[in-house]
Protein backbone atom coordinates (compact mmCIF):
# COMPACT_ATOMS: atom_id res chain seq x y z
CA UNK A 1 0.00 0.00 0.00
CA UNK A 2 2.36 2.26 0.76
CA UNK A 3 4.33 1.60 -2.59
CA UNK A 4 0.91 3.10 -4.04
CA UNK A 5 0.26 5.71 -1.30
CA UNK A 6 3.54 6.93 -0.09
CA UNK A 7 5.22 6.80 3.65
CA UNK A 8 2.06 8.42 5.04
CA UNK A 9 -1.39 7.29 4.83
CA UNK A 10 -4.77 7.77 6.40
CA UNK A 11 -6.90 5.02 6.65
CA UNK A 12 -10.53 5.31 7.42
CA UNK A 13 -11.76 3.20 10.29
CA UNK A 14 -15.48 4.10 10.60
CA UNK A 15 -15.29 7.91 10.79
CA UNK A 16 -12.19 7.84 12.82
CA UNK A 17 -8.76 8.68 10.11
CA UNK A 18 -5.62 6.34 11.94
CA UNK A 19 -2.24 7.68 10.52
CA UNK A 20 0.06 4.94 9.35
CA UNK A 21 3.82 5.98 9.09
CA UNK A 22 5.40 3.05 6.62
CA UNK A 23 9.50 4.55 6.61
CA UNK A 24 11.57 5.26 9.19
CA UNK A 25 11.94 9.05 8.54
CA UNK A 26 8.00 9.15 8.41
CA UNK A 27 7.19 8.32 11.93
CA UNK A 28 10.03 10.38 12.91
CA UNK A 29 8.18 13.46 11.55
CA UNK A 30 5.60 12.40 13.19
CA UNK A 31 7.01 11.37 16.85
CA UNK A 32 9.81 13.39 16.83
CA UNK A 33 9.53 16.90 14.49
CA UNK A 34 5.87 17.09 15.56
CA UNK A 35 5.42 15.43 18.42
CA UNK A 36 4.34 18.37 20.13
CA UNK A 37 0.99 18.38 17.70
CA UNK A 38 0.76 14.76 17.66
CA UNK A 39 1.53 13.68 21.29
CA UNK A 40 -2.70 13.75 22.53
CA UNK A 41 -3.70 9.98 23.19
CA UNK A 42 -6.54 8.82 22.05
CA UNK A 43 -9.11 8.05 24.77
CA UNK A 44 -11.25 4.62 24.50
CA UNK A 45 -14.72 5.58 25.09
CA UNK A 46 -15.11 2.75 27.65
CA UNK A 47 -12.46 5.02 29.42
CA UNK A 48 -14.36 7.90 28.75
CA UNK A 49 -16.30 7.99 32.64
CA UNK A 50 -17.79 11.45 33.28
CA UNK A 51 -16.23 11.13 37.05
CA UNK A 52 -12.91 10.12 36.30
CA UNK A 53 -11.83 12.00 32.76
CA UNK A 54 -11.77 15.78 33.98
CA UNK A 55 -9.42 14.25 36.47
CA UNK A 56 -6.91 12.08 34.70
CA UNK A 57 -3.22 12.01 34.57
CA UNK A 58 -2.86 9.60 32.05
CA UNK A 59 -5.76 10.83 29.15
CA UNK A 60 -5.13 14.53 30.08
CA UNK A 61 -3.86 17.02 26.83
CA UNK A 62 -0.71 19.06 28.15
CA UNK A 63 -3.16 21.30 30.15
CA UNK A 64 -2.02 23.25 32.95
CA UNK A 65 -3.73 21.03 35.20
CA UNK A 66 -1.32 18.04 33.68
CA UNK A 67 1.18 20.17 34.51
CA UNK A 68 0.32 20.49 37.92
CA UNK A 69 0.04 17.05 38.53
CA UNK A 70 3.43 16.00 36.78
CA UNK A 71 5.07 18.55 38.83
CA UNK A 72 3.12 17.35 42.25
CA UNK A 73 4.52 13.95 41.00
CA UNK A 74 8.21 14.56 40.18
CA UNK A 75 8.63 17.24 43.49
CA UNK A 76 6.92 15.23 45.86
CA UNK A 77 4.91 12.05 45.43
CA UNK A 78 8.25 10.54 43.69
CA UNK A 79 10.58 13.20 44.77
CA UNK A 80 14.50 11.48 45.42
CA UNK A 81 13.06 12.18 49.20
CA UNK A 82 10.10 10.51 49.54
CA UNK A 83 11.57 7.69 47.91
CA UNK A 84 14.40 7.03 50.05
CA UNK A 85 11.84 7.25 52.78
CA UNK A 86 9.56 4.64 51.73
CA UNK A 87 12.53 2.33 50.43
CA UNK A 88 12.46 0.32 53.73
CA UNK A 89 8.69 -0.65 52.88
CA UNK A 90 9.67 -2.07 49.02
CA UNK A 91 12.48 -3.55 50.49
CA UNK A 92 10.06 -5.41 53.01
CA UNK A 93 7.16 -5.74 50.73
CA UNK A 94 9.99 -8.01 48.24
CA UNK A 95 11.15 -10.01 51.57
CA UNK A 96 7.32 -10.98 52.06
CA UNK A 97 6.95 -12.23 48.29
CA UNK A 98 10.38 -14.65 48.71
CA UNK A 99 8.73 -15.55 52.06
CA UNK A 100 5.80 -16.87 50.67
CA UNK A 101 7.72 -18.22 47.57
CA UNK A 102 9.80 -20.34 49.97
CA UNK A 103 6.94 -21.81 51.73
CA UNK A 104 5.87 -22.98 48.71
CA UNK A 105 8.87 -24.41 47.76
CA UNK A 106 8.51 -28.04 45.36
CA UNK A 107 4.83 -26.61 44.58
CA UNK A 108 3.61 -24.64 41.26
CA UNK A 109 2.94 -21.36 41.92
CA UNK A 110 1.44 -18.99 39.68
CA UNK A 111 3.82 -16.09 40.13
CA UNK A 112 2.50 -13.47 38.01
CA UNK A 113 -0.53 -13.00 40.39
CA UNK A 114 2.18 -12.72 43.37
CA UNK A 115 4.81 -10.74 41.36
CA UNK A 116 1.44 -8.30 40.60
CA UNK A 117 -0.09 -8.47 44.12
CA UNK A 118 3.71 -7.64 45.21
CA UNK A 119 3.67 -4.35 43.26
CA UNK A 120 0.28 -3.78 44.14
CA UNK A 121 1.26 -3.64 47.84
CA UNK A 122 4.64 -1.69 47.20
CA UNK A 123 1.92 1.22 45.34
CA UNK A 124 -0.55 1.01 48.23
CA UNK A 125 2.57 1.79 50.20
CA UNK A 126 3.30 4.40 48.34
CA UNK A 127 -0.16 5.82 47.79
CA UNK A 128 -1.90 5.45 51.18
CA UNK A 129 0.59 3.70 53.70
CA UNK A 130 -1.72 0.43 53.12
CA UNK A 131 -1.67 -3.14 51.84
CA UNK A 132 -4.20 -4.17 49.42
CA UNK A 133 -3.15 -7.54 48.79
CA UNK A 134 -3.18 -10.41 50.62
CA UNK A 135 -0.85 -13.42 50.03
CA UNK A 136 -3.68 -16.42 49.77
CA UNK A 137 -4.57 -19.90 48.29
CA UNK A 138 -7.91 -18.81 48.14
CA UNK A 139 -10.00 -16.03 46.59
CA UNK A 140 -8.99 -14.09 49.20
CA UNK A 141 -8.17 -11.44 46.59
CA UNK A 142 -11.61 -12.27 44.40
CA UNK A 143 -12.39 -8.65 44.99
CA UNK A 144 -9.94 -6.62 45.54
CA UNK A 145 -8.04 -4.24 43.33
CA UNK A 146 -5.82 -6.81 41.03
CA UNK A 147 -8.80 -8.27 39.71
CA UNK A 148 -11.02 -5.22 39.19
CA UNK A 149 -7.61 -3.24 37.37
CA UNK A 150 -7.34 -6.19 34.88
CA UNK A 151 -11.37 -6.16 34.30
CA UNK A 152 -10.71 -2.64 33.69
CA UNK A 153 -8.30 -3.01 30.99
CA UNK A 154 -10.18 -6.38 29.38
CA UNK A 155 -12.97 -4.05 28.89
CA UNK A 156 -11.17 -1.15 27.21
CA UNK A 157 -9.40 -3.47 25.12
CA UNK A 158 -12.46 -5.04 23.82
CA UNK A 159 -13.71 -3.70 19.92
CA UNK A 160 -15.63 -1.08 20.43
CA UNK A 161 -18.29 -0.33 17.82
CA UNK A 162 -18.60 4.07 19.11
CA UNK A 163 -14.74 3.82 18.40
CA UNK A 164 -15.55 3.98 14.95
CA UNK A 165 -18.72 5.63 14.77
CA UNK A 166 -18.88 7.80 17.94
CA UNK A 167 -22.21 9.22 17.78
CA UNK A 168 -23.44 5.93 19.08
CA UNK A 169 -21.34 6.85 22.31
CA UNK A 170 -23.85 7.74 24.36
CA UNK A 171 -25.61 4.56 23.69
CA UNK A 172 -22.68 2.65 24.63
CA UNK A 173 -24.57 -0.83 23.01
CA UNK A 174 -22.11 -2.85 24.34
CA UNK A 175 -23.04 -1.81 28.02
CA UNK A 176 -18.44 -1.27 27.94
CA UNK A 177 -19.11 2.16 29.53
CA UNK A 178 -21.37 1.17 32.13
CA UNK A 179 -19.36 -2.45 33.03
CA UNK A 180 -15.74 0.47 32.92
CA UNK A 181 -17.91 2.22 35.45
CA UNK A 182 -19.00 -0.32 37.70
CA UNK A 183 -15.67 -1.79 38.90
CA UNK A 184 -14.62 2.11 38.61
CA UNK A 185 -17.03 2.49 41.61
CA UNK A 186 -16.21 -1.04 43.12
CA UNK A 187 -12.25 0.21 43.10
CA UNK A 188 -13.04 3.23 44.83
CA UNK A 189 -14.93 2.19 47.42
CA UNK A 190 -11.72 0.15 48.65
CA UNK A 191 -10.83 3.00 49.39
CA UNK A 192 -12.93 5.23 50.71
CA UNK A 193 -12.84 4.72 54.37
CA UNK A 194 -8.95 5.09 54.10
CA UNK A 195 -9.52 8.56 52.84
CA UNK A 196 -11.89 9.47 55.25
CA UNK A 197 -10.03 8.24 58.02
CA UNK A 198 -6.96 10.30 57.02
CA UNK A 199 -8.81 13.41 56.51
CA UNK A 200 -9.80 12.95 59.90
CA UNK A 201 -5.98 12.64 61.03
CA UNK A 202 -3.85 14.33 58.68
CA UNK A 203 -0.38 13.47 59.46
CA UNK A 204 1.73 16.53 60.17
CA UNK A 205 4.36 15.89 57.55
CA UNK A 206 3.47 14.21 53.96
CA UNK A 207 4.13 10.35 54.32
CA UNK A 208 2.57 9.33 51.26
CA UNK A 209 0.81 10.44 47.48
CA UNK A 210 -2.35 10.90 49.97
CA UNK A 211 -0.96 13.46 52.08
CA UNK A 212 -0.07 15.18 49.61
CA UNK A 213 -2.95 15.47 47.60
CA UNK A 214 -4.79 16.46 50.85
CA UNK A 215 -2.13 18.88 51.84
CA UNK A 216 -2.47 20.53 47.82
CA UNK A 217 -6.47 20.55 48.55
CA UNK A 218 -7.62 17.65 46.03
CA UNK A 219 -11.22 16.93 45.75
CA UNK A 220 -12.15 12.97 46.14
CA UNK A 221 -12.64 12.77 42.62
CA UNK A 222 -8.81 13.97 42.00
CA UNK A 223 -7.92 11.62 44.29
CA UNK A 224 -9.84 8.83 42.78
CA UNK A 225 -8.23 9.38 39.69
CA UNK A 226 -4.99 9.98 40.61
CA UNK A 227 -4.96 6.71 43.04
CA UNK A 228 -6.54 4.96 40.03
CA UNK A 229 -3.94 5.98 37.45
CA UNK A 230 -0.90 4.74 40.12
CA UNK A 231 -2.11 1.30 40.69
CA UNK A 232 -3.04 1.00 36.80
CA UNK A 233 -0.30 1.84 34.73
CA UNK A 234 2.41 1.33 37.55
CA UNK A 235 1.40 -2.45 38.59
CA UNK A 236 0.49 -4.59 34.33
CA UNK A 237 3.65 -2.48 33.16
CA UNK A 238 5.80 -3.62 36.03
CA UNK A 239 4.64 -7.53 36.66
CA UNK A 240 4.47 -7.87 33.14
CA UNK A 241 8.27 -6.74 32.42
CA UNK A 242 9.40 -8.78 36.25
CA UNK A 243 7.26 -11.87 34.13
CA UNK A 244 9.55 -11.60 30.97
CA UNK A 245 12.82 -11.35 32.68
CA UNK A 246 12.33 -14.21 34.97
CA UNK A 247 10.84 -16.16 31.94
CA UNK A 248 14.23 -15.26 29.93
CA UNK A 249 16.06 -16.40 32.89
CA UNK A 250 14.67 -19.73 33.45
CA UNK A 251 15.01 -20.40 29.75
CA UNK A 252 18.71 -19.52 30.25
CA UNK A 253 20.15 -21.85 33.12
CA UNK A 254 23.43 -20.57 32.40
CA UNK A 255 22.91 -16.92 33.15
CA UNK A 256 19.90 -17.60 35.78
CA UNK A 257 22.69 -19.42 37.91
CA UNK A 258 25.33 -16.54 37.12
CA UNK A 259 22.62 -13.99 38.65
CA UNK A 260 22.08 -16.18 41.49
CA UNK A 261 25.36 -16.90 42.06
CA UNK A 262 26.54 -13.58 41.94
CA UNK A 263 23.77 -11.07 42.38
CA UNK A 264 22.09 -12.44 45.10
CA UNK A 265 24.89 -13.40 47.04
CA UNK A 266 26.01 -9.86 47.10
CA UNK A 267 22.90 -8.82 48.22
CA UNK A 268 22.39 -11.51 50.92
CA UNK A 269 26.28 -10.34 52.02
CA UNK A 270 24.22 -7.09 52.86
CA UNK A 271 26.44 -5.03 50.78
CA UNK A 272 23.16 -4.36 49.07
CA UNK A 273 21.52 -1.34 50.49
CA UNK A 274 18.03 -1.02 49.42
CA UNK A 275 18.51 3.09 49.74
CA UNK A 276 21.78 2.62 47.47
CA UNK A 277 19.93 3.28 44.00
CA UNK A 278 23.36 2.82 42.36
CA UNK A 279 23.40 -0.64 42.84
CA UNK A 280 20.03 -1.18 42.01
CA UNK A 281 20.76 0.73 38.62
CA UNK A 282 23.47 -1.66 38.14
CA UNK A 283 21.68 -4.86 38.87
CA UNK A 284 18.89 -4.00 36.45
CA UNK A 285 20.99 -2.69 33.74
CA UNK A 286 23.37 -6.29 33.95
CA UNK A 287 20.22 -8.73 34.46
CA UNK A 288 18.41 -6.44 31.40
CA UNK A 289 21.25 -7.07 29.09
CA UNK A 290 22.18 -9.75 29.72
CA UNK A 291 18.82 -11.31 29.10
CA UNK A 292 18.63 -9.24 25.98
CA UNK A 293 21.60 -10.30 24.28
CA UNK A 294 19.96 -14.30 24.24
C1 LIG B 1 8.17 -1.45 33.40
C2 LIG B 1 7.34 -0.58 33.89
C3 LIG B 1 6.65 0.53 33.09
C4 LIG B 1 6.56 0.73 31.76
C5 LIG B 1 7.12 -0.13 30.62
C6 LIG B 1 5.79 1.96 31.55
C7 LIG B 1 5.51 2.53 30.32
C8 LIG B 1 4.89 3.73 30.13
C9 LIG B 1 4.74 4.43 28.87
C10 LIG B 1 5.28 3.94 27.53
C11 LIG B 1 4.07 5.57 29.10
C12 LIG B 1 3.69 6.64 28.06
C13 LIG B 1 4.76 7.69 28.03
C14 LIG B 1 4.47 8.80 27.02
O1 LIG B 1 3.45 8.78 26.35
O2 LIG B 1 5.29 9.71 26.91
C15 LIG B 1 3.77 5.62 30.51
C16 LIG B 1 3.08 6.63 31.12
C17 LIG B 1 2.70 6.59 32.44
N1 LIG B 1 3.09 5.69 33.40
FE1 LIG B 1 4.28 4.12 33.09
N2 LIG B 1 5.43 2.46 32.77
C18 LIG B 1 5.92 1.62 33.73
C19 LIG B 1 5.79 1.76 35.11
C20 LIG B 1 4.98 2.69 35.71
C21 LIG B 1 4.79 2.84 37.15
C22 LIG B 1 5.49 1.96 38.22
C23 LIG B 1 3.90 3.85 37.35
C24 LIG B 1 3.32 4.40 38.63
C25 LIG B 1 3.88 4.31 39.80
C26 LIG B 1 3.54 4.37 36.03
C27 LIG B 1 2.65 5.40 35.80
C28 LIG B 1 2.50 6.03 34.58
C29 LIG B 1 1.67 7.22 34.40
C30 LIG B 1 0.85 7.93 35.48
C31 LIG B 1 1.79 7.58 33.04
C32 LIG B 1 1.15 8.77 32.34
C33 LIG B 1 2.08 9.94 32.44
C34 LIG B 1 1.59 11.16 31.68
O3 LIG B 1 0.84 11.03 30.72
O4 LIG B 1 1.97 12.27 32.05
N3 LIG B 1 4.22 3.65 35.08
N4 LIG B 1 4.28 4.49 31.13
Amino acid sequence: MAHTHGPIMILWLGTQPTVIASTAEAAMEILKTNDRICSGRHIRMSFRLKHHIKYSLVWSDCTDYWKLLRKIARTEIFSPKMLLAQSHVREQKVGELVEYLRSKEGQVVKLTQFVFGTLLNILGNVVFSRDVFVYTDDDGNKDGIQNLIREMLMIGAEPNIAEFYPILEELDLQGLKRKCDERFLRVMKLWKGTVNERKENRNEESKDMLDVLLANDFNDAQINALFLETFGPGSETSSATIEWVMSELIKNPKEMAKNHNFELNKIQASSFKSSDSNYSYKLDKQIFSKTRAQ
